[in-house]
């Protein structure tokens, strides 16, 4: 009889342990990978992330920040985050290609957004739900859209009109659609990861890039770049991701301090992102060592004219229909 209660005891605890899933080691880590450097949009909000999930949690969770590709570069992150290696990450929407998820390209067509509220009503409307959607069958769940800015190009000569970019190599990231981008300009892209961007314009493996200036001015490629051109051509975002089955298998009360923890945190990104890439061209200014260049309508004309054929090239690997939608949410004219 005792026997018989204690084998029913047991059994009942074990069931309950099951039912309530897998049982963390307290305090739960999160490695959270990144590659630009701490004083960004992004480091910047993965810092507020990090203090407001360890205090909303109490020390149940510890954020471990690796900026820097300090731990991963672009293509080994994603794949770290797959494998639960790291459980979070915010990669630039321009790195999803690889991974299968073409759909992310939309955010890279030139000149789709004219403004950050532009940007907002997508990501936070249904295109955004859907783009989310498709990283789950890859292990992935997506927590955020995250700014960082408007991308301008850079040289070590002047920049004034497409021609000038004209058989330059010109580092992208790995999107199909910048590739297109910089082939309308008869330049030639190199994908290349972030980490080595500011050595290959060193060294002359490329002649220039494209990057919001805060990306521009931390990694100072002010250094190894005499022009930079205001063109505002294209959106630099990202998006919060963390492994998915790490995720759904957190303690529910945890899961929730979490989710608000990365809603305070997107507020925070989406407040600053615009403020510190000003700030920052205007340290670039102060370096002395960039000149730069503000583009008047009719030259900005120019580079759009040339550039905005890449939707329609594109479209067949984006899918029409969501361009079609985004151009609906943002009122799209060419
Ligand atoms: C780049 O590779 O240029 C950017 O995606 C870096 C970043 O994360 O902002």
């Amino acid at each position: 009889m005792f026997q018989t209660v204690t084998k029913t005891f047991t059994v009942l605890t074990i069931s309950a342990a099951l039912l309530a899933g897998p049982v963390f080691a307290e305090p739960i880590s999160i490695k959270f990978s990144h590659v630009v450097a701490i004083d960004t949009p992004k480091g910047q909000a993965a810092e507020f992330f990090k203090k407001k999930a360890e205090e909303l949690t109490e020390g149940k969770v510890k954020v471990e920040l690796y900026p820097n590709s300090q731990l991963y570069k672009d293509k080994e992150e994603m794949e770290a985050l797959q494998l639960g290696a790291v459980q979070m990450l915010a990669p630039s929407l321009a790195k999803f290609g690889p991974l299968g998820v073409k759909e992310f390209e939309v955010f890279d067509l030139p000149y789709i957004f004219s403004n950050y509220e532009d940007v907002h009503t997508v990501t936070t409307g249904p295109v955004g739900q859907k783009l989310f959607a498709k990283l789950e069958p890859k292990g992935i769940k997506g927590l955020a859209f995250w700014d960082n800015g408007f991308k301008s190009f850079s040289a070590n000569t002047p920049i004034k009109t497409p021609d000038d970019l004209k058989a330059k190599k010109l580092r992208i990231q790995s999107s199909k659609v910048l590739e297109e981008q910089m082939r309308e300009l008869k330049a030639m892209p190199q994908v290349m990861p972030f980490s080595e961007v500011y050595q290959a314009l060193q060294t002359g493996v490329v002649d220039g890039t494209e990057n919001p200036i805060s990306n521009f001015f931390t990694q100072k490629m002010n250094e190894v770049q005499k022009y930079l051109t205001i063109t505002d051509h294209g959106y630099l975002g990202y998006a919060v991701i963390v492994n998915k089955k790490f995720w759904d298998e957190l303690p529910a009360d945890i899961r929730t301090q979490l989710e608000t923890a990365m809603k305070e945190a997107t507020i925070y990104a989406n407040k600053i992102a615009k403020e510190k890439n000003e700030e920052d061209l205007e340290s670039v200014r102060a370096t002395g060592k960039t000149q730069i260049t503000v583009l008047t309508e009719t030259e900005r004309a120019a580079f759009k004219k040339v550039l905005v054929p890449v939707h329609e090239k594109m479209a067949s690997r984006i899918g029409k229909e969501i361009i079609d939608e985004v151009y609906k949410e943002v009122n799209f004219k060419k």
